[in-house]
């Protein structure tokens, strides 16, 4: 009796024929498409394919859709909840190969990529326009990713996320049809907006395969600067001061003094290990004189000492370097460890509250855990390094992100500002969305009724 193949190997064997090379079942390219950079379990998928166009990715996904195997959109592997990890296994979808910038129009001030072009990628082939693309994740992640997790980053504060930059994009949808969700017109009130569905949609409407966006002019003045500060409360108030008198400043990112020590050890850097505020400034150089002067009059009333200036371009770059390799410093603090990232953001006005109550939390327990935020945005994380065969460890990790995000719902707030669900925050979205969240269900049945884009991500069960 002969035992038919199952549909996972039927559609791979297909996949091959219309590929060739491009599809791998190695156990190494499975082992690097099985993880993203949390704490996470991983999960091997059964293929990994590389293809090289939009028809492509549709080729794939109607494939796939044809036996009812799962489908996972893949970038850089960066994400922080389990976005991208193919824990139902089936055919992951690399965007690697679509890598090509399609177009920029400094006339427009935007610019049309492939999913897998990454955001210093882009910023590199604007910079002698005097152009640049601000949203900027700590990791080099794809803007496919980077729309699919609706990301954000330090420059979030003054530029906006994500939600704010994307103008349209074009979307493998679960059946392998292709669309483009908006022309590059800077507003529309035509229909449905389809742009700000798929973005945040985590590839569980659709693959992302290209993405416009807005650009900026560089600024005439750019002057980063670091603060520290005699208190957490200091610093965090000073930033609450500062949104609410509506200082249009670019950036600023608080590091608590944990935070501030993992930075210095993993960059070389000997910034005191203080509660710490790292700032920046756009404009003319008189504009960024006077919103400079106002918040370093702000922070010395409330304990913070006198600006230290990034004097000089590479000053600055190894400053904001230091900060977007934080990630990697906490994971540094513990090898061996996963880094479990929360990243409740709430209402501006409750920020000092949460960041207090929560570093109360963490003075009651045995765990530590850096804390950094992009505060302007009322965003921060807790980088709890945790041992995922150690039980003790990830029960009190989970108890002090429960109450975490509970203090952020009652300050009606969000448990994820940036990082997405994934997995990791499945079990908060009902209590955050209500009924809301049964229409997101609608939505996921509608254009995904094979329920094989992404399973098991963003909708609880
Ligand atoms: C950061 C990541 C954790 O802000 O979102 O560094
Ligand atoms: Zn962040």
């Amino acid at each position: 009796m002969s035992v038919a193949p199952a549909p996972v190997e039927t559609a791979i064997a297909e996949l091959r024929r219309r590929l060739g090379d491009r599809l791998s079942t190695s156990d190494s390219v499975r082992d690097l498409h099985s993880h993203d950079e949390s704490w996470h379990a991983p999960h091997r998928p059964d293929a990994v394919v590389f293809p090289d166009s939009t028809e492509e990715v549709a080729t794939v996904v109607q494939v796939c859709a044809a036996y009812g195997v799962p489908v996972v959109a893949y970038g850089t592997g960066t994400a922080l909840e389990g976005g991208v990890i193919p824990e139902h296994g089936g055919v992951v979808v690399s965007l690697q190969r679509l890598d090509r910038v399609l177009r920029v129009s400094a006339e427009d001030l935007d610019a049309t990529v492939q999913a897998g072009v990454t955001h210093q990628t882009l910023n590199a082939q604007l910079r002698d326009l005097g152009l640049f693309f601000p949203i900027d994740p700590g990791a080099d992640c794809s803007l496919g990713g980077m729309a699919a997790t609706r990301a954000s980053g330090t420059n979030a504060v003054r530029y906006g996320t994500m939600r704010e930059n994307v103008l349209g994009l074009t979307v493998v949808l679960a059946d392998g049809r292709i669309v483009r969700t908006a022309r590059r017109a800077r507003k529309s009130s035509a229909g449905y907006d389809l742009t700000r569905l798929f973005v945040g949609s985590e590839g569980t409407l659709g693959i992302i395969t290209e993405v416009t966006v807005r650009l900026f002019g560089v600024p005439d003045t750019i002057a980063a600067a670091v603060c520290s500060f005699d208190s957490l409360a200091g610093a965090v108030n000073t930033v609450i001061r500062t949104i609410q008198l509506g200082v249009p400043i670019a950036r600023v990112e608080l590091l608590d003094d944990v935070q501030m020590d993992a930075v210095n050890r993993y960059a070389g850097l000997t910034h005191p290990v203080q509660d710490t505020l790292f700032l920046e400034f756009h404009g003319s150089a008189s504009s960024v004189r006077e919103d400079a002067a106002l918040v370093q009059q702000i922070a010395t009333e409330l304990g913070g000492g006198a600006f230290a200036w990034a004097s000089g371009h590479e000053e600055r770059r190894a400053l904001w370097a230091a900060r977007h390799d934080a990630a990697y410093a906490t994971k540094a603090l513990r090898p061996g460890c996963g880094l479990w990232a929360t990243d409740v953001c709430v209402p501006i006005s409750r920020l000092a509250e949460c960041i207090l109550e929560t570093k109360q939390d963490l003075r009651e327990s045995f765990l530590v855990a850096p804390l950094i935020g992009h505060v302007g945005d009322g965003n921060f994380h807790l980088g709890l390094l945790v041992r995922r065969d150690d039980p003790r460890e990830v029960a009190e990790a989970e108890r002090l992100h429960d109450r975490l995000v509970r203090r952020a719902l009652a300050m009606d707030g969000t448990c994820t500002g940036e990082h997405g669900i994934g997995t990791g925050k499945l079990r908060f979205l009902a209590a955050e969305h209500g009924e809301a969240l049964n229409v997101m269900r609608a939505i996921k049945q509608a254009l995904d009724p094979l329920g094989i884009m992404n399973p098991g991500k963003v909708l609880p069960p």
